[in-house]
C-alpha cells in the first residue's frame, strides 16, 4: 500500500471536493470512545471522517485527531443532526457539534434523516433546510446535505431551497441496486452527489447471494487490475459509478486494506456490468429497515 497515493475526490455541486472513500464511527462505534481508533485511521490514511450528533463521539473524534498528529487541513469531516434537542434550534446544535469537534467550520453537515424533522409536515423540513442554507451562508460549513432522504424528501426541500444539497448519504450496496435505481437518477438529475453507507452488506450481512466468493461469483479471480480483495473491487464498484464509499473497520489491516483500494485500477465497464447483474432481483437492507424500501 502506497499511503502517497492521494485519496481521489469527487466534484460536489458548491465547487467543494469530497475524498471518495470514506471512514465512518456509526456502526460498532456508536457512542464508544473512538480517541484512538480514529488516530489509527488517520494515521492509516483514512483521513475523510464521518461521525453524527447521535454516536455520541464527536468529542472523542476531535482528541483521535489531535492524537493522530495530522494537520485539521488534511482531514474531511462530516458530522450530521438527527433530533433537534427541546428548546434549541439547528445552529444551536450545530455550534455545539463545532465546538465539540473544536472546528469553527465543517466541511460537511447533514440531516441524518428526514423523519425527526417532518413534525408538521412538509414546511418543518423546509425550515430544518433553510436552517442548513443559513449555516452555511454564515460559515459554520463549507458544504450541507441530506442523508436518508427519498425522491418525496429531496422534491420538498427543493420546493423552498436556494441551494440543493450537495451529498445524500444513503444505504446502497449491489442488494440496493433495484429499490434505489429512481432515488439515484433524482440524485443525478439534481447534480447531488450519493455516500454510500452499508457498501460491504453483499460481504458479511447478506451471505449466500450471488455476489458470494468463492464461486458462483468470481469477481477477485477475473478483475483486470490484478489482486484485489472482494471488499476493494465493491468500493470500485461504488467510485466507478461516482459514489463516496463511507465504511468502517476497527482493525488495522482493514484500513489499510480499504486506504490501498485508492491504488487498484479502476474495474472495466465490463466488470461493473458483471457486478450490477449480480445485484439486480436481489433486495437487503440492513439500516431503517421497514421505513425505507
Ligand atoms: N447516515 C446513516 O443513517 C448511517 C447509517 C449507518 C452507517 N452510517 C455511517 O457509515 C459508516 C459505515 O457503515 P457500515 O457499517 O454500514 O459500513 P460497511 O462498510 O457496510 O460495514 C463495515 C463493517 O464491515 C466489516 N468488514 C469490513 N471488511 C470486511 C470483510 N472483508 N469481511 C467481513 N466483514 C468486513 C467491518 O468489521 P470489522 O470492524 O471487524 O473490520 C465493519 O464492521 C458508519 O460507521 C457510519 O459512520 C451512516
Amino acid at each position: 500500500m502506497s499511503s502517497s497515493t492521494k485519496i481521489g475526490t469527487f466534484l460536489l455541486n458548491d465547487g467543494t471536493r469530497i475524498p471518495r472513500t470514506g471512514w465512518g464511527t456509526g456502526t460498532a462505534l456508536f457512542k464508544q470512545d473512538v480517541t484512538d481508533v480514529t488516530a489509527l485511521a488517520i494515521k492509516s490514511g483514512l483521513t475523510h471522517l464521518d461521525t453524527a450528533q447521535a454516536y455520541c463521539n464527536e468529542d472523542s473524534l476531535a482528541s483521535g485527531i489531535a492524537t493522530s498528529g495530522v494537520p485539521r487541513s488534511s482531514i474531511y469531516l462530516l458530522t450530521k443532526i438527527n433530533e433537534l434537542p427541546e428548546g434549541k434550534t439547528i445552529r444551536d446544535t450545530i455550534v455545539e457539534s463545532l465546538q465539540k469537534l473544536r472546528i469553527d467550520t465543517i466541511d460537511l453537515f447533514l440531516i441524518h434523516s428526514p423523519l425527526k424533522f417532518r413534525g408538521e409536515g412538509k414546511k418543518s423540513l423546509q425550515a430544518a433546510w433553510r436552517a442548513l442554507e443559513e449555516a452555511k451562508a454564515e460559515g459554520l460549513a463549507k458544504s450541507i446535505g441530506v442523508s436518508n432522504f427519498m425522491i418525496e424528501d429531496l422534491e420538498d426541500i427543493l420546493e423552498t431551497a436556494t441551494v440543493v444539497p450537495a451529498v445524500n448519504q444513503i444505504e446502497f450496496h449491489a442488494y440496493l441496486l433495484d429499490a434505489t435505481r429512481e432515488l439515484l437518477e433524482y440524485n443525478a438529475k439534481k447534480g447531488i452527489v450519493i455516500e454510500a453507507y452499508g457498501g460491504l452488506s453483499p460481504l458479511f450481512r447478506k451471505t449466500g447471494g450471488p455476489l458470494d466468493y468463492p464461486p458462483p461469483f468470481n469477481i477477485q479471480a477475473t478483475y483486470a487490475g490484478g489482486s484485489a480483495t472482494q471488499g476493494q473491487i465493491l468500493i470500485k464498484w461504488l467510485h466507478a459509478k461516482g459514489i463516496v464509499a463511507l465504511t468502517t473497520t476497527s482493525k488495522e489491516s482493514r484500513m489499510k486494506e480499504i486506504r490501498a483500494t485508492e491504488t487498484l485500477p479502476d474495474l472495466t465497464a465490463d466488470e461493473v456490468k458483471a457486478i450490477d447483474k449480480a445485484g439486480s432481483g436481489q433486495h437487503h437492507r440492513a439500516y431503517w429497515k421497514g421505513i425505507l424500501p
